[in-house]
C-alpha cells in the first residue's frame, strides 16, 4: 500500500492503538499508508517507520533488547529516535555512521490511547476536561475496523436524523424522527451544534427508565477526523460524553477510537458500557461501510443535501476549505 499524502492529515494526531494492549512486544499499525512501528521503552511509548533501513525488514516483527527495538532479520537495533545503535556482524568498536538511522514519529498516549503524528504536529493531543475531572468516568472503547472511509464515519457522527432507523429502540424511535432547526456554529477550529433534544428508547446501558427520555445533544467536530459529543438528561443531570477518533488506515479503511465519559452509574459494570457501544457502532458500520460513493463527495451537488443535513453540509465544507484529500471527492 502506498503513502497516501494529505498534508492536513499528516499534520495531525491519530489514535493508533489501545494502550493497555501495548505491552513488552512491539506492534505493527497502518497510517495513511504508512506501516508503523510502535513498542515501550523506558522512555515512554516510540513510534518508528516500520522499515529496517538495511534490507526492508518490519521492525515490528522483531523484539526488544533493553530500550532497542531489534530488526528480526540481522538484529539490527534502533532506539527511540530512529538511530541505529548496534550492527551486530560489524567488527566490535567500529563506529556506525549517524545517518544510518530510520524515521522516527511524534508519539504520545493520552485518554487509553496511543496517538501518533505522521509529519510535524502544531501542538498536543488536544485536552479535553470531561475526560480528566473526576465527575466523571472515562472508558476506552474500540477500536472498530470499518471498510470506509474514516470522513464517512464522522459525518454519521454529525448526523441525527439516523438515530430513529439506524439505532431504532435504543438511541430514537421512527415516531420521534422530526428533528428540530438546527444552527450550526462555525469557529476557526470547530464547528459545532447544541441544544438539540433527541427522544430514545433506552439511550445507554445504564438506563434503568422503561419510557424512554428525552436527551439534549452537543455534538461537536474539532479535526477533520475527530469529534465529541455531549447527551444529557435534563431531569437528573446524567451526562454521557463521547470522543469519537478515526485513524485512516487507506482511502477506504479505518480504525474508530471511542471514549466514552459518564458522570452516572459508576456502579454499573463497564463491560455493559462497552458492549453498548458496541451495538451501537456496529449498527453505524453496517450502513457506512454500504454507503457510494466510497468517498465523501466535497462537491455539495454531487449527493442531496436536505435542510436537517446542515451539520453534515458544514462539515463536507469545512474538509473543503482544510484542503483535506483522502476520503474525500
Ligand atoms: S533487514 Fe533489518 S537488519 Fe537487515
Ligand atoms: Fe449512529
Amino acid at each position: 500500500m502506498a503513502r497516501l499524502l494529505d498534508p492536513v492529515l499528516e499534520n495531525d494526531w491519530h489514535a493508533v492503538y489501545l494502550s493497555s494492549e501495548l505491552k513488552e512486544k512491539p506492534i505493527g499499525i497502518t497510517l495513511l499508508g504508512e506501516r508503523v512501528a510502535l513498542f515501550r521503552n523506558s522512555r515512554g511509548v516510540q513510534a518508528l517507520r516500520d522499515l529496517c533501513i538495511h534490507r526492508g525488514a518490519m521492525l515490528s516483527k522483531g523484539w526488544m533488547k533493553g530500550d532497542e527495538i531489534v530488526c528480526p532479520y540481522h538484529g539490527w537495533r534502533y532506539d527511540g529516535e530512529g538511530r541505529c545503535v548496534c550492527i551486530p556482524a560489524q567488527p566490535a568498536g567500529e563506529r556506525i555512521p549517524p545517518r544510518t538511522r530510520t524515521i522516527a514519529y511524534a508519539c504520545e498516549e493520552k485518554y487509553g490511547f496511543v496517538w501518533i503524528c505522521l509529519g510535524e504536529p502544531a501542538g498536543s493531543v488536544p485536552h479535553f476536561e470531561e475526560f480528566a475531572d473526576p465527575a466523571f468516568r472515562p472508558l476506552p472503547c474500540g477500536p472498530y475496523k470499518v471498510k470506509a472511509a474514516g470522513t464517512r464515519v464522522i459525518e454519521n457522527f454529525t448526523d441525527f436524523a439516523h438515530l430513529m432507523f439506524v439505532h431504532q429502540d435504543l438511541l430514537g424511535h421512527p415516531d420521534y424522527a422530526e428533528l428540530p432547526d438546527i444552527q450550526v456554529v462555525k469557529e476557526q477550529d470547530r464547528i459545532y451544534i447544541e441544544n438539540i433534544p433527541i427522544f430514545q428508547p433506552v439511550a445507554h446501558s445504564g438506563s434503568d427508565k422503561q419510557d424512554g427520555t428525552t436527551y439534549v445533544y452537543r455534538k461537536e467536530v474539532f479535526r477533520p477526523l475527530s469529534g465529541r459529543l455531549s447527551k444529557t438528561d435534563p431531569g437528573n443531570g446524567q451526562t454521557l460524553w463521547i470522543l469519537l477518533t478515526v485513524s485512516p488506515v487507506a482511502e477506504d479503511e479505518c480504525l474508530v477510537f471511542m471514549l466514552v465519559s459518564r458522570n452516572y452509574g459508576f456502579d454499573a459494570d463497564d463491560a455493559n458500557f462497552i458492549r453498548f457501544q458496541d451495538i451501537v457502532f456496529d449498527q453505524d458500520a453496517q450502513v457506512i461501510e454500504s454507503q457510494k460513493p466510497e468517498l465523501l463527495p466535497l462537491d455539495l451537488q454531487a449527493e442531496l443535501n436536505h435542510r436537517v443535513d446542515v451539520f453534515s453540509v458544514a462539515y463536507r465544507r469545512w474538509l473543503k476549505e482544510l484542503g483535506v484529500t483522502v476520503g474525500t471527492v
